[in-house]
C-alpha cells in the first residue's frame, strides 16, 4: 500500500480558517468549484464551422480501442456515445454471458451495491485476457481526521455509521477498499498494485490540488446525500422520510464545517492475469505438418468426422446483430484451411457465420471436402426457420452437422422432444448430413432420446481435465452419440495455477510440443473430436502437432487423476452450481 501522499498529514489552509466564514460563504465558494469544472467541459473548440470538445483534447490514449462495453443494473444509458461503445443492462453479480475475454476491466464506485465481492473479481478475473489487466476503484466508508477534530457525536460521522450499519444488513457492504488487493489475489490476479487515496470534505486543505479534490468531494457528498440515504434509511433503518430529512439538515450543517477536517480513502487496485504455464511456443515442424490429412471417424449415421475443428466462437464472438464482416475473422479461418482444418465449427450464436461462408467461399476448397457444423440458439422454437436463416448467411445448401446449442431454454421434457423432431426434420430434408447436441447433460439427452427417432450424433460439451463430467460421457459413449470437446485449453488459458501445471511442462518438453498439444491429444487420446480456436497462424499450425505424437495409457491417466483434482467450468457455469460437475 506504498503511497506517498500517506507520509505527511495534510496541512491546513489557515488563511480560509482565519476568515471564519459562514455557510453561505462556503456554498458560493464550492459553487465556484462546480462553475470551473462545467466550463471546461463545455469549452467547446469550433473549426471550420463544427464544434469539438477541448475538455482533455487530443489525450485520447487509446485512439484504436475497437469496443468498449459497460454494463449497468439500470438502463439510464445516454445514446449520444462514441459508435464503440455499447451497454449492456445486466446484473454484475449473476453469472457473467459467455464472451470473448476483455484486454481490460474497469469497475468504479460498487461499494453498496455488490454481495459477493470475491465472485465478482473472480468473474472479471475469468473474463480478462491472458495478458490483460482488470482495475477497481472503490470507496473504505470510514471517517477519520489526521488532526484529532474529528469527535463523537459529529453527524458526518454518524451519517458513515448509519449508512455502514443499513449496508451491512442488506449485505452489501461500503467498507470495501482495503479488501481489493486480497480479493485480487485470490481471484488470481498478478503484478498488483494498490493504491490509496485520501479524499478530504471540503476546501480545509492547503494544498491546491487537495483543496480542489475536497471540494468536489463536498460537491458529490452534498448532492449524494438524499440517494444515499433516503432508501437505506427508511427502507432498512426504518427511519421516516422526516425523519431523515431532519437528520440531513444537520449532516450538511457538520460536513460544512471548517473547523473538522474529515477525511476518508479512496483505494485503487489493478492487477494483470499472466499466464502462469509459460508457453514456449515452439514453432511447429510446418514442412512435414503442411496440408496433413487430418484423420477422422465414423458418427452413428456413418458420415466421415475429422477429429480437430476450427471453432468461430469464442475469441470471435460478434455481440449484437452487427452486419460488418469481420474480414480478420475471414482472413484466419482462410489460413485455418491452408493449414489443414477442414472441420470448421459455427453456431448462429457467435454471430460469426456470414464470416464463416465467406471464407469458404473465398478459400477455393470444394465444399465437400470441408465439414461445416452450425447451432441453433436463440432461434431455437422455429427451427426450419433458423436453419433457413443459417445456411443463408453461410451461403451454404447445406451443413455436415447441426446441434441444438445447448438445452437450458426448455421448460418442459416436450419441449426440448418437439425441438428435437424439428432437427431431425431437418436431416431428413437434407439440410443437415448429420444431427446432434450441445451442452446437454445426461437427463437432457434421457429426454430426448425417449421420443427420438434419429440417435443425435454427437454432444458437443466443454471438456478438459478440469471438467470431466462424471457419467454423462459413458452415458453418450453407449448410446452411439460422440463426445465433441470444446474449451479443451481452458487448463493453460482460463483456470492456470492448478495441479496439471507441471506435468504438462515436463510432457510438453518430452515431446518437443506446447501444453496446448498434450491438452489436445489427451482429449483425442480419449476418442473424443476437439474444437480449438485461435487467432494466430502460428498456434494454429502448433495445435496440428497434437497428430503427430501418442501420449502413453500412463500419462493420459495421469493428467485426468490430477485434473480431477480442480474444477473449472468456464462456459454456461450460471446453469450450475459451483461445485457442480454434471
Ligand atoms: N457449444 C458451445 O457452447 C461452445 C462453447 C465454447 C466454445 N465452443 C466452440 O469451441 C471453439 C473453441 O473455443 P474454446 O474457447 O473452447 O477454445 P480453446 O481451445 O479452449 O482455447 C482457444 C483459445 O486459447 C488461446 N490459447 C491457446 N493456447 C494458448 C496459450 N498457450 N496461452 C494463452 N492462450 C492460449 C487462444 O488464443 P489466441 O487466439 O490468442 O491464440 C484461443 O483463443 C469455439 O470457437 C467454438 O467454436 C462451443
Amino acid at each position: 500500500m506504498a503511497d506517498p501522499e500517506r507520509r505527511q498529514p495534510l496541512l491546513l489552509d489557515e488563511d480560509l480558517l482565519a476568515e471564519d466564514q459562514d455557510d453561505e460563504t462556503y456554498s458560493d465558494e464550492l459553487q465556484s468549484y462546480r462553475t470551473s469544472l462545467s466550463s471546461t467541459v463545455t469549452d467547446y473548440k469550433w473549426t471550420h464551422g463544427r464544434r469539438f470538445h477541448s475538455y482533455r483534447e487530443g489525450t485520447d490514449a487509446f485512439p484504436s480501442l475497437e469496443k468498449v462495453v459497460g454494463n449497468d443494473l439500470s438502463p439510464i444509458q445516454p445514446s449520444w456515445v462514441p459508435p464503440n461503445v455499447e451497454f449492456e443492462v445486466d446484473d454484475v453479480e449473476s453469472e457473467w454471458p459467455e464472451r470473448p475475454p476483455f484486454d481490460f476491466i474497469h469497475s468504479r464506485y460498487m461499494c453498496g451495491s455488490i454481495s459477493d465481492w470475491p465472485k465478482f473479481l473472480r468473474q472479471a478475473y475469468s473474463q480478462t485476457k491472458v495478458g490483460g489487466w482488470a482495475e477497481f476503484q472503490d470507496f473504505h466508508l470510514v471517517n477519520y481526521s489526521e488532526d484529532g477534530t474529528l469527535k463523537e457525536g459529529n453527524n458526518v460521522n454518524k451519517f458513515y455509521e448509519l449508512l455502514r450499519e443499513a449496508c451491512e444488513k442488506i449485505n452489501r457492504p461500503v467498507t470495501v477498499g482495503v479488501n481489493l488487493k486480497k480479493w485480487a489475489e485470490d481471484a488470481g490476479f498478478e503484478n498488483i498494485e494498490h493504491k490509496v487515496f485520501r479524499l478530504p470534505l471540503g476546501t480545509w486543505p492547503r494544498d491546491p490540488r487537495m483543496k480542489e479534490i475536497g471540494a468536489f468531494n463536498m460537491l458529490q457528498f452534498l448532492e449524494g446525500l438524499e440517494a444515499f440515504s433516503i432508501a437505506t434509511f427508511t427502507q432498512v433503518l426504518g427511519w421516516s422520510y422526516e425523519e431523515v430529512q431532519v437528520f440531513l439538515a444537520l449532516v450538511r450543517k457538520d460536513a460544512k464545517n471548517r473547523r473538522v477536517h474529515m477525511i476518508h480513502d479512496f483505494h485503487v487496485v489493478y492487477g494483470q492475469r499472466e499466464n502462469l504455464v509459460k508457453v514456449t511456443c515452439i514453432p511447429p515442424k510446418i514442412p512435414a505438418m503442411a496440408n496433413p490429412k487430418i484423420p477422422t471417424i465414423q458418427l452413428n449415421d456413418g458420415t466421415a468426422f475429422p477429429i480437430i475443428g476450427y471453432g468461430t466462437g469464442t475469441a470471435w464472438f460478434k455481440r449484437g446483430d452487427s452486419p460488418a464482416v469481420n474480414r480478420a475473422l475471414v482472413e484466419t479461418v482462410k489460413t485455418a484451411v491452408k493449414l489443414g482444418y477442414n472441420h470448421l465449427d459455427g453456431a448462429e450464436g457467435y454471430g460469426t457465420e456470414p464470416e464463416l461462408g465467406q471464407a469458404i467461399e473465398e478459400s477455393g476448397v470444394s465444399r465437400d471436402e470441408l465439414f461445416v457444423t452450425t447451432k441453433v440458439g436463440a432461434s431455437v422454437r422455429d427451427i426450419p426457420a433458423a436453419i433457413d436463416a443459417s445456411l443463408k448467411k453461410l451461403k451454404l445448401d447445406y451443413v455436415d452437422l447441426f446441434l441444438i446449442h445447448n438445452p437450458f431454454w426448455a421448460n418442459t421434457e416436450e419441449e426440448l422432444q418437439e425441438a428435437w423432431a424439428a432437427v431431425e426434420k431437418v436431416k431428413a430434408s437434407g439440410k443437415a448430413r448429420s444431427i446432434g447436441v450441445s451442452n446437454f447433460l445426461k437427463s437432457h439427452l434421457e429426454t430426448i432420446l425417449k421420443t427420438a427417432k434419429v440417435i443425435p450424433s454427437v454432444n458437443q460439451i466443454e471438456f478438459h481435465p478440469y471438467l470431466q463430467h462424471g457419467d454423462l460421457v459413458p452415458f453418450q459413449e453407449s448410446k452411439g452419440i460422440k463426445t465433441v470437446s470444446y474449451g479443451g485449453l481452458i487448463p493453460i488459458t482460463r483456470a492456470t495455477g492448478g495441479p496439471l501445471d507441471a506435468l504438462l511442462s515436463t510432457l510438453a518438453k518430452k515431446y518437443g510440443v506446447n501444453e496446448s498439444e498434450i491438452l489436445l491429444r489427451w482429449s483425442l487420446e480419449r476418442k473424443y473430436v476437439v474444437i480449438t480456436t485461435s487467432s494466430k497462424e502460428l498456434r494454429l499450425a502448433s495445435y496440428l502437432q497434437a497428430l503427430t505424437f501418442e501420449l502413453t495409457p500412463k500419462e493420459v491417466e495421469e493428467i485426468s487423476h490430477l485434473g480431477q483434482q480442480k474444477h473449472y467450468r468456464a462456459f454456461w457455469a450460471g446453469n450450475f452450481a459451483s461445485d457442480d460437475r454434471s
